[in-house]
């Protein structure tokens, strides 16, 4: 064993290394990082403060990155690709997990939370989450594209809500006056945004973008009239203003809640928005599925969207990331999240919640769209076949390329980037 002279050696360094940690203010926390979008409300802040109180040993840093949600996946990636340890908690769309899972980017957290607890949260949300069998993800925001209306301006002019494209364009002409109201705005954007809207309004013609076994069919009949329909919104119908080809999210909530518009396609958090208190349509607004083709064989579509918390690969502090996973998802997590930065919840449970209930009686006819929702194909090369798509649709919008050249371009790139 050690001599009695080494003994004393170590106790003096143990000493030493106390005093020095003291002298640090005090032992080193684990810090813990993440990249989000810019804050709504302040709620992940909060967020933040509630779990640092309860862990002291962990600090939680909070990244504020674009609001783009493309560029936010470029930078977890680039950090990735070069085996960084910068962020732990991977705050992800549910189109990125293919992507990063594939890449082995990501962890797997079956052991964590495993089907009991995933039967807790909304289907949509949980196989927005998985990859090959293994789910990666904790869902902590649901979306589901919907379409919202002015109640006041439909009474008025007598006009029952719209069912059909037929329907919306016959509204909007009849009650529209541009540029003060214009009858349709949406997300005409080239991102990522866009093709969620292509999407809806391709399935309510009863098209596809890829079949179950990866067909390519977005250059078939129902999808090129699905997009000559939202050309001619811009250029025949004229009822979505041109600058609608500009518009993410936020610009067409924007022309909506200012009350520059009838209809508006968007996510649920919207709602919640437009009914706060200063705003001028606050009480006369509507939800109702997206609108399909005329036609008895047709229905309603909504695009499955959603965020959820992983863990990186490369992250060092794997069981505190977990912490804050359990901490933001729980019951109580969710609820603050949902008053605080209108974030739609993903657990069955809080869409009966009293309180939520009180505020946002809507939630019973949220939740069915909820579950009705469509998911966009689940591949790892998604990024790249939406890019292709995201580029002919554009042109297509802005009278560069008819639809059916657009789509059958999209087509042949698309099924490129499924053979490589
Ligand atoms: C919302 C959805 C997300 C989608 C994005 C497109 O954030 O939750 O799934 O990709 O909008 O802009």
């Amino acid at each position: 064993m050690f001599s009695r002279r080494m003994r004393l050696v170590f106790i003096i360094l143990g000493i030493v290394f106390v005093l020095f940690s003291c002298a640090q203010g005090t032992f080193a926390k684990t810090k813990i990082t993440i990249l989000m979008e810019p804050s709504a409300g302040g709620g992940w802040k909060e967020l933040e403060k509630r779990f640092e109180k309860a862990n002291p040993d962990i600090d939680f840093v909070i990244i504020e990155g674009p609001s783009a949600t493309n560029i936010r996946e470029d930078m977890y990636a680039t950090s990735f690709m070069a085996k960084e340890s910068t962020y732990d908690l991977i705050y992800m769309d549910l189109i990125w997990v293919p992507k990063f899972a594939a890449a082995g980017w990501i962890i797997p957290l079956d052991d964590r939370f495993p089907p009991a607890k995933q039967k807790e949260f909304l289907p949509g949300d949980i196989m927005g989450s998985k990859y090959a069998g293994k789910i990666y993800r904790v869902p902590v925001q649901s979306d589901a594209g919907m379409l919202y209306y002015r109640k006041d301006l439909l009474a008025k002019g007598g006009l029952s809500v719209p069912e059909t494209w037929d329907d919306l364009v016959k509204c909007s002409l009849a009650l529209q006056n541009p540029p003060n109201l214009w009858g349709f705005v949406w997300q005409g954007k080239q991102y990522e945004g866009l093709i969620c809207d292509f999407l809806e309004v391709v399935w309510g013609a009863g098209g596809d973008l890829l079949t179950e076994d990866n067909q390519v069919v977005i250059d078939q009949p129902p999808a090129v009239d699905a997009l000559q329909w939202m050309v001619d919104l811009i250029h025949k119908f004229k009822v979505s203003p041109p600058g609608v080809t500009t518009y993410q999210e936020e610009e067409s909530r924007h022309a909506f809640q200012e009350g520059k518009a009838i209809f508006l396609r968007n996510w649920p958090y919207v709602w919640t928005l437009s009914n706060k208190d200063d705003s001028p349509i606050k009480g006369k607004i509507g939800i109702t599925p997206m609108v399909h083709r005329p036609g008895p064989e047709y229905k309603s579509a909504a695009t499955q969207g959603g965020w959820g918390l992983g863990i990186s690969a490369f992250s060092k502090n794997k069981e505190a990331a977990w912490k804050f996973i359990e901490f933001a998802t729980s019951y109580e997590g969710q609820k603050l999240l949902h008053f605080m930065d209108v974030i739609i919840p993903t657990r069955h449970a809080l869409f009966k919640d009293q309180d939520i209930l009180k505020e946002s009686p809507h939630y019973p006819d949220l939740y069915k769209v909820q579950l009705g929702a469509r998911p966009r194909p689940m591949h790892p090369r998604y990024g790249a076949i939406s890019d292709a798509l995201q580029i002919h649709v554009s042109a297509a919008l802005v009278k560069r390329e008819t639809p059916l050249q657009a789509l059958k371009a999209a087509a042949a790139e698309i099924r490129d980037i499924l053979a490589r």
